[in-house]
């Protein structure tokens, strides 16, 4: 039986993933702060699916606790079949305004998090010759935001972190996938703090549920980017070509409240 980690597991689309992985018979390691909310969703999983489910209680943004996961999972024998590094926050508003600890949060969680959880889950999976990593990055990893800046650059890193990594593993079994959901129903706005930013108010986010399914059944297929939503896919080939300048404004106009 696979085993699949997904980091963020404790909402919006990394326990939709887990739900969905659990009904496909899928054992699970669930990462996030939040352990109450983890244990609940454990007991749910193993009641209705029978899958064995593991509890990490781990802060992402302290590098130390990020280390001890896998040496905490071989120790127990468990194998990572599936790495779903999908944790991750955003801030909203002007840079010079931010709080500077939690943007270096947003960076420990988005980038270093990521990034390390990913060269610890390599040497299994070579060793195996088989595995998934499933990235979740997104639809402003295409371009530069203003109001978003430091948000829309960790983005950006995972996307290309995640291209050129596929590329490197190509005839080793293991595939690569970007996921770039655009915005979606989750919690994610609010920890934001820009529920009332034009672009919540514009378009109707999409649901946990569709983008968990989309951004699984890429990683299976092992495709190297995957961008949710058609009007997702256009904006993302539409700012190759256009202006960056005009791209991070009309970020602006977008994110403003
Ligand atoms: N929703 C959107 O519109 C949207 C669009 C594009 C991309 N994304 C990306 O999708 C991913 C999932 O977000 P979501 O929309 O599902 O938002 P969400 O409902 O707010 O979930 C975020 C998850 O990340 C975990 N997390 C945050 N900081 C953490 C930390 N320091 N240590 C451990 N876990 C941490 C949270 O768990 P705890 O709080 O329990 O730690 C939670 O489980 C993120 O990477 C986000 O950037 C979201």
């Amino acid at each position: 039986m696979a085993t699949a980690l997904i980091t963020g597991a404790s909402s919006g689309i990394g326990m939709e993933m887990a739900r969905i992985l659990a009904r496909r018979g899928t054992d699970l390691v669930l990462a996030a702060r939040r352990e109450e909310i983890l244990q609940n969703l454990k007991a749910e999983l193993e009641r209705q699916n029978g899958v064995q489910v593991r509890v990490l209680a781990v802060d992402l943004a302290d590098r130390a606790a990020v280390d001890g996961v896998f040496p905490s999972l071989r120790a127990d024998g468990v194998a990572v079949d599936y790495l779903i590094n999908n944790a991750g926050f955003g801030t909203h508003g002007f840079f010079q305004e931010t709080d500077l600890e939690r943007l270096q949060a947003m960076i420990d969680v988005n980038i270093t998090a990521l990034t390390r959880l990913t060269r610890q889950a390599l040497p299994g999976m070579l060793q195996r010759g088989r595995g998934r990593i499933l990235n979740v990055a997104s639809s402003i990893a295409f371009q530069p935001a203003a109001l978003m800046s430091v948000y829309a650059a960790t983005k950006a890193y995972v996307l290309h972190f995640s291209e050129a990594l596929a590329v490197e593993l190509k005839g080793t079994g293991i595939k690569v996938t970007a996921l770039c959901p655009g915005p979606t129903a989750s919690a994610f706005f609010t920890v934001a703090d820009m529920d009332d930013a034009f672009l919540v108010k514009l378009f109707k986010p999409a649901a946990v549920r569709g983008v968990a399914e989309y951004g699984l059944a890429a990683m299976m297929a092992g495709r190297p980017v995957a961008i949710h939503g058609r009007f997702n896919r256009l904006m993302a080939f539409g700012v190759r070509f256009a202006p960056r300048r005009f791209v991070a404004w009309l970020a602006y106009r977008l994110m403003k409240g």
